[in-house]
């Protein structure tokens, strides 16, 4: 069942989201060569405690952090730890947190430094991916709509889109339906409509979009060893265009 949120309960999301997204603009600064991903979960963790909010990740399922921290082939879900940051490297920062019982999420891929043109090529067509597919989370549209965006960009460039993970349905719980596939035929799925509150989150590899778990049982690598990217926003379904809760 889709949960319909109320225009006060969207209030209360977007407040989880501005943390959130606040949490990213501090990030953004101190990211560089040198840095540890657990110097970064560190960062993030004590930023979201101090702007009253709850980590979302943190014992989900067990997961020991507060972020996830996704380096060059890292595809989703890295852990925090030990590995400093190389000038050329890329990093996805994911961050779920709750405010007054919502749940704000969003990801971010940032540059280290100066970075390969294939790099800088994947950050730039996820981004835009990202934003083909929240142009699609509008009232009238059909959920399948947004992946189909999503797949269609990324594949004009050359690039493939992760299937094994997909966006959600967010509220007062990180996740709830509908599953939003990056990929598919346009079409088909549920009718979007105001009130609906939707995290859309691209991960796009370089090269094929086969991957597979380390022994950690949380890091997601791309099988082929290739680079790989994730943008999400949380947005809200509206007429015309989608309300972007993630956005400062
Ligand atoms: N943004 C991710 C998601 O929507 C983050 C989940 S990480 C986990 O699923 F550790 F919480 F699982
Ligand atoms: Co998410």
């Amino acid at each position: 069942m889709i949960v319909l949120k109320s225009e006060a309960e969207i209030a209360l999301l977007r407040q989880a989201c501005r943390v959130v997204a606040q949490a990213h603009d501090m990030l953004r600064e101190r990211l560089r060569p040198g840095v540890t991903t657990g110097q970064i979960d560190a960062w993030v963790e004590e930023f979201l405690l101090r702007h009253g909010a709850r980590p979302a990740f943190k014992g989900y399922r067990g997961y020991p952090a507060t972020s996830c921290t996704s380096v060059n082939d890292e595809v989703v879900h890295g852990i925090p730890g030990e590995r400093v940051l190389q000038e050329g490297d890329i990093i996805a920062v994911d961050i779920g947190a709750f405010v007054d019982g919502f749940c704000g999420d969003m990801a971010w891929t940032y540059p280290i430094g100066a970075v390969s043109e294939l790099a800088q090529k994947l950050l730039r067509v996820t981004e835009e991916a990202l934003y083909k597919g929240i142009e699609q989370a509008i009232v009238g549209r059909r959920l399948s709509d947004i992946g189909h965006a999503i797949q269609q960009h990324v594949e004009e460039a050359g690039f493939s889109v992760v299937r094994d993970f997909v966006g959600h349905g967010i509220g007062r719980a990180m996740h709830e339906e509908p599953q939003i596939p990056n990929y598919g035929p346009p079409g088909r799925g549920v009718r979007l409509k105001e009130g609906m509150t939707l995290a859309i989150e691209p991960m796009v590899n370089a090269g094929d979009w086969r991957v597979r778990v380390l022994e950690d049982n949380w890091t997601v690598v791309t099988a082929d060893g290739s680079l790989s990217a994730h943008f999400e926003h949380t947005v809200a379904v509206r007429p015309g265009q989608a309300e972007i809760l993630t956005l400062l």
